[in-house]
């Protein structure tokens, strides 16, 4: 066995409160599951003083590490390297592993030194890690997560109390925090799932109510999520960054909810609007604005944002307010371009499609008039992205959403 040194630590009280209370208000605050398990890891460690650890997350069958850490292998290899060790890993749940052992048993598991495991102890310790790393597990400790209803979500696996240089069995102390901690981790885990999964049902939600207003205006799914990427395209091109260009892509599918208000006959006319047909279309902005107004929920507030203003234009003679300029909140200035792209290059009930070389020709000529100098600016420098999104989303006749 080798290892080498970990960090010298500082004497420490046995109890450092500050790391739990931290962990704590990780825990209530951490949304995202993976820095979740990150932060949660590294304060265990601090507080037990173990040298490694893992989480572990109960997939179906298996446990899957999402977040690991040897200090002492980190302090040998160098931080990037040590890295590359562990990125995930998964541990089958049966007795042939510690940790596959503690979801099994659904009970805490302590270890004071692995190497001699009682003779007919009921799981095995599988030392593949260390023998491919040049690493001495001595001390282990498996911790179940379990949820309000008793299931197994996970298991905290701690490697090497007092660090790697000489372990010590863990402290009852230090067993009784890790399992405070890992029942507080097994309600956050729970929490997180359910907030990925709500939002995960909440957008596809959206993207619906997207698809359903342009259902009976003959177009597709394909025109959603077209002018979607073409807005996120804009939008990183004018500097947002990735949230925002994230929360735009999913909001600007709804730009044209409001078109559930206006009536068949007009929306699917195959020839020109005349002026009260065209005023009744106008008002699809106002109508999608009260559909999705009122909610401070950001992807709804921003949709409902660029409903009310994906018509005006740069020059201030568009609708429904006649704004101009920067006036013209910059979410509707990028789905206003990426929105007529789309239409002048497929085909609508009342024309047909459009060359490219038309496209480019008539959005480059509304520069500063429709559009806003620079949103064109950035689509020209994109023409081929544009190309790619139009073809790969390709309406066909009879397309199935
Ligand atoms: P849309 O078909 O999605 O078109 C969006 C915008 O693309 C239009 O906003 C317009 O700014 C631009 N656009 C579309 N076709 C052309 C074109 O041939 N040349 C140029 N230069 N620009 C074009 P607009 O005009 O405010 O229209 C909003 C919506 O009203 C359209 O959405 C469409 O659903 C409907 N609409 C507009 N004009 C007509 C029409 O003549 N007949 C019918 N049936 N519907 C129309
Ligand atoms: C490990 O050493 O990280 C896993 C081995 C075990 O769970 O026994
Ligand atoms: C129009 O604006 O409807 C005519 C299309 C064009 O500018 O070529
Ligand atoms: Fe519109
Ligand atoms: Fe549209």
């Amino acid at each position: 066995m080798t290892t080498t040194p970990a960090t010298p630590q500082p004497d420490q009280p046995r109890f450092p409160l500050q790391s739990l209370m931290e962990i704590c208000l990780h825990l209530s605050a951490e949304q995202d599951l993976d820095k979740l398990m990150g932060k949660i890891l590294n304060a265990l460690l601090r507080v037990t003083r173990a040298d490694a650890g893992t989480l572990f997350l109960t997939r179906p069958g298996h446990l899957e590490s999402s977040a690991a850490r040897c200090l002492s292998l980190e302090q040998r290899l160098g931080g990037e390297k040590a890295k590359g060790l562990f990125t995930s890993f998964t541990v089958q749940i049966t007795t042939e592993s510690v940790a596959g052992a503690c979801a099994v048993r659904g009970e805490t598991i302590v270890l004071d030194d692995v190497r001699s495991l009682p003779a007919g102890s009921p799981f095995t310790h599988n030392n593949r890690f260390d023998l491919e790393n040049d690493y001495t597990t001595v001390s282990m400790l498996a911790i179940p997560m379990k949820n309000l209803s008793g299931s197994v979500v996970g298991v905290l696996q701690l490697i090497n109390a007092g660090g790697g240089e000489s372990p010590t069995p863990f402290f009852s102390e230090d067993i009784e925090i890790a399992r405070a901690v890992a029942s507080q981790a097994a309600v956050a885990i729970e929490n997180a799932r359910l907030t990925a999964s709500l939002r995960a049902a909440h957008l596809d939600t959206l993207r619906r109510l997207g698809i359903a207003a342009e259902w009976r205006d003959k177009e597709t799914a394909n025109h959603i999520t077209r002018v979607s990427l073409y807005s996120e395209l804009l939008a990183r091109g004018c500097g947002w960054d990735e949230d925002n260009t994230d929360l735009l892509r999913i909001a600007s599918a709804m730009h044209d909810v409001g078109k559930v208000g206006v009536p068949d006959a007009i929306l699917n006319k195959p020839g020109k609007l005349d002026f009260m047909e065209r005023a009744a279309m106008e008002k699809h902005c106002i109508i999608g604005a009260g559909i999705l107004g009122g909610n401070d929920d950001p992807v709804i507030a921003l949709s409902c944002e660029v409903a009310l203003g994906h018509h005006e234009k740069w020059d201030g003679t568009g609708y429904p307010n006649r704004i101009a300029g920067e006036h013209i909140p910059e979410s509707c200035r990028i789905v206003a371009l990426a929105d007529v792209y789309d239409a002048l290059s497929t085909k609508r009930p009342y024309k047909e499609p459009f060359s490219h070389e038309r496209c480019v020709e008539i959005i480059t000529e509304g520069r500063g008039t429709h559009f806003e100098p620079k949103i064109v600016d950035i689509f020209l420098q994109h023409l081929d992205e544009f190309l790619a999104i139009r073809q790969q989303f390709e309406d066909h006749t009879a397309t199935a959403v």
